[in-house]
């Protein structure tokens, strides 16, 4: 669609159950921005929604991870989301939520709808329920062992070690993540979108009308599931932490988090025009707005074949275009939150943009690299030498240095003004240069109205290197030196100079422009440098030597972009692997206590019976023909004693002589190897099942006791 009269964008909404990382930015976040910016720019009339995601077992079961409610988590996360995506420049028109009454509202109307005309089956079908907790169990509350892989840990949809989707029906040994037990199943009704019916519709909108213009990978997607069979598809749930299902008798039940999140597109636009008084519905309406959908690659489903049957029963218009991207990864592995193998977008907030450590500029060092490597087409991999790479030897070398070189000339050769320029003398470099300038305008347009951002941006950064070069054919510095009266360059002479410094200024503000959707904190600081209004920044501007006027007087040069130094780098790579290693030796204690579950409770009269003592290994050898085993003779104050310890695994004998102990005193003994064992001594276990002796902090005397 070309031209359109206004355009509706929106990015994923973000669940909001924990930090998002910077793959998710590069996905469905910082493309849309660019795009939002580049057609502001335009003076187009655009609206970018998005908000967070706060219904769904997502968030749920996040709430019971942290001790605490749905609200506290949805509350604590949006507002860390918001926050963060703000101080990464992602300038939405409104970041809403899905817990907004306008929401319920918006959702509820649009459910009732499509049950009023027909359109959604009822139908009664079995889901497990779990007894004890007298609830109905969402597929991620059931775990149990995977059919695949044997992970005991697998969930109901899907286990996470070996990557299989799953049915809770599937795995072995289900139980219920709430009370323990086994889930059985049990009636229940639930309304389903019947999208069998809608092949023919789904066939040829996308397979035919959008087949040329959509990414191939979504097209592919999209193929694959509907050649699969289309099924009717549930869109409500027993739960009780979402949108009331709003129809008499089905209390307890609310609908489905993919069926109210998308429509979160829609309570956002009204809210947005609800705050701004305009009229939302052409947004949704009208079939001159080009709607699109910025998104990752996970969410291809339900953006294009779900949403959009949801959104033609509805009435209202479809998509444009779905420009998904591929995923991000991190050097050389999936980025996943969980395992820590990530960038938490606060955390790059926290490392490097906080002023002291560069602020906005390293803003737009985060959205320069993650647009260069931005998986447009495959899988892509952010590595922290790259990052430095792009920055120091692209951004520093080339941009920003030639809008630093053609700032320090101009004040030097220039006297701090634009200077004038003469048509009788242009010569081709000249002629070159500006042409080169007119035609980057044009390729620029081209790829972001397609969204192809990374070919855009790399663009824009070959026309500095082209910069780079035509200054230094031109060496106006040499021509100030060599061509010069009494120490003055000849008029001659500054005439060649005025028109090179001139082209290189005009070009300086065609790049503010032209970066600018895609690095905004450079544009602006630009346009300071340059003491012209932000207004300077309108696309119309572009591609044009009319941007700054002769004799007007601009500022001294002001540095753009500072370098990543190695120390930065190693740090981060240190940081990466501190935060796993952490994560795997929590989640390895969290296995054990698993697996070695709370006793039954005692009363303290029961542990009064144990005595317990502090004594010193004085003594320690192997007993015979007994791998496992050392006989210990232990100074308890009062005697010593003999005991034999399973602990020859682990222990050299010379290398525990010495050491404190807790001594169980008062155990019966009992013969080992023909050896009386008089008590027993404590040890820790550890995850990985490395024995280490419960002693006390300091030395005590032997035959303290232990309470
Ligand atoms: N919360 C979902 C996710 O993170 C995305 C929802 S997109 C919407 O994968 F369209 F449903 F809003
Ligand atoms: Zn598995």
């Amino acid at each position: 669609m070309n031209n359109p009269k206004r355009y509706l964008i929106t990015s994923a909404l973000p669940y909001a159950n924990g930090p998002k990382h910077i793959g998710h930015l590069a996905g469905a976040y910082l493309p849309a921005d660019i795009y939002v910016r580049y057609l502001r720019a335009q003076k187009r009339d655009v609206v970018y929604v998005c908000g967070s995601d706060e219904h769904g077992a997502a968030i749920t079961i996040q709430a019971m991870k942290e001790n605490t409610t749905p609200k506290e988590i949805v509350d604590k996360y949006h507002a860390m989301l918001k926050s963060n995506m703000a101080d990464l420049g992602i300038s939405f028109d409104i970041y809403h939520r899905t817990t907004a009454p306008i929401h319920t509202e918006t959702a509820q109307e649009f459910f009732t709808a499509l049950n009023d005309k027909g359109e959604l089956e009822q139908k009664e079908t079995e889901q497990y329920f779990d007894e004890e907790a007298q609830t109905f169990l969402a597929d991620r509350y059931i775990v149990g062992t995977c059919p695949v892989c044997g992970n005991e840990n697998a969930y109901g949809d899907q286990c996470e070690k070996c990557g299989t989707s799953l049915s809770p029906e599937q795995l072995i040994n289900p139980h219920s993540t709430l009370s323990g037990k086994p889930p059985v199943k049990k009636k229940t009704t639930h309304w389903f979108l019947p999208l069998n019916k809608h092949e023919e519709f789904l066939r040829k909108w996308i397979l035919q009308e959008h087949k040329q213009d959509w990414k191939p990978n979504v097209v592919g997607q999209c193929k694959g599931w509907i050649e699969a069979g289309l099924q009717p598809r549930a869109v409500t749930r027993d739960l009780n932490w979402g949108v009331p299902v709003p129809i008499r008798g089905a209390e307890g039940k609310v609908l489905y988090v993919w069926f109210d999140a998308p429509i979160g597109y829609i309570s956002a636009t009204r809210q947005w025009a609800l705050d701004h008084k305009k009229d939302w519905k052409p947004y949704w309406y009208d079939n001159d707005t080009k709607l699109v959908h910025f998104i990752g690659k996970d969410n291809i489903v339900f953006h294009c074949i779900i949403f959009p049957v949801m959104l033609q029963l509805h009435g209202n218009i479809l998509p444009d275009n779905v420009p998904s991207n591929e995923f991000m990864n991190l050097e050389g592995d999936k980025m996943s939150t969980s395992r820590g193998w990530s960038i938490e977008m606060n955390e790059y907030i926290e490392d490097f943009v906080k002023p002291e450590n560069g602020g906005g500029q390293m803003v737009d060092a985060l959205r320069y690299y993650l647009t260069s490597i931005a998986p447009e087409n495959k899988d892509s991999e952010f590595i922290w030498k790259g990052f430095q790479d792009a920055v120091n030897s692209e951004l520093v070398a080339i941009f920003g240095n030639f809008i630093n070189r053609s700032f320090v000339l101009m004040h030097k050769l220039c006297k701090g003004k634009v200077p004038a320029f003469y048509n009788e003398i242009i010569d081709d470099k000249d002629k070159e240069m500006v042409k080169r300038i007119a035609d980057a305008k044009l390729k620029i347009e081209d790829c972001i109205e397609h969204y192809r951002f990374r070919e855009a941006l790399f663009e824009v950064i070959d026309l500095a290197r082209a910069g780079n070069k035509y200054m230094q054919e031109k060496e106006p510095w040499i021509v100030a030196r060599q061509a010069t009266k009494e120490g003055i360059p000849t008029p001659e002479a500054q005439a060649q100079i005025d028109n090179c410094m001139h082209i290189c200024l005009q070009l300086c503000a065609n790049l503010a422009i032209f970066i600018n959707p895609f690095l905004p904190n450079t544009a602006k600081k630009m346009c300071y440098m340059m003491k012209v209004v932000e207004k300077m920044l309108d696309w119309e501007n572009a591609g044009t030597m009319k941007l700054l006027s002769i004799g007007y007087s601009l500022r001294e040069p002001q540095l753009l972009f500072r370098k990543i130094e190695d120390t930065e780098v190693s740090a981060q790579i240190e940081k990466l692997k501190q935060k796993t290693t952490q994560i795997k030796s929590m989640t390895e204690n969290i296995e054990s206590l698993e697996k070695s579950p709370l006793k039954p409770e005692i009363i303290f009269d029961d542990f009064a019976k144990i005595d317990l003592k502090v004594g010193t290994i004085t003594a320690a050898e192997k007993v015979e023909k007994a791998d496992k085993l050392l006989k210990l003779e232990v100074d308890m104050g009062f005697e010593k004693r003999t005991i034999v310890s399973g602990i020859a695994m682990h222990f050299a004998p010379a290398d525990i002589i010495g050491k404190q102990v807790t001594v169980v005193a008062n155990l019966a003994p009992r013969k080992m190897r023909g050896i009386e064992s008089n008590g027993m001594i404590l040890m820790a276990e550890d995850a990985n099942g490395k024995l280490i002796f419960i002693n006390p902090d300091e030395a005590v005397s032997n035959g303290s006791v232990v309470s």
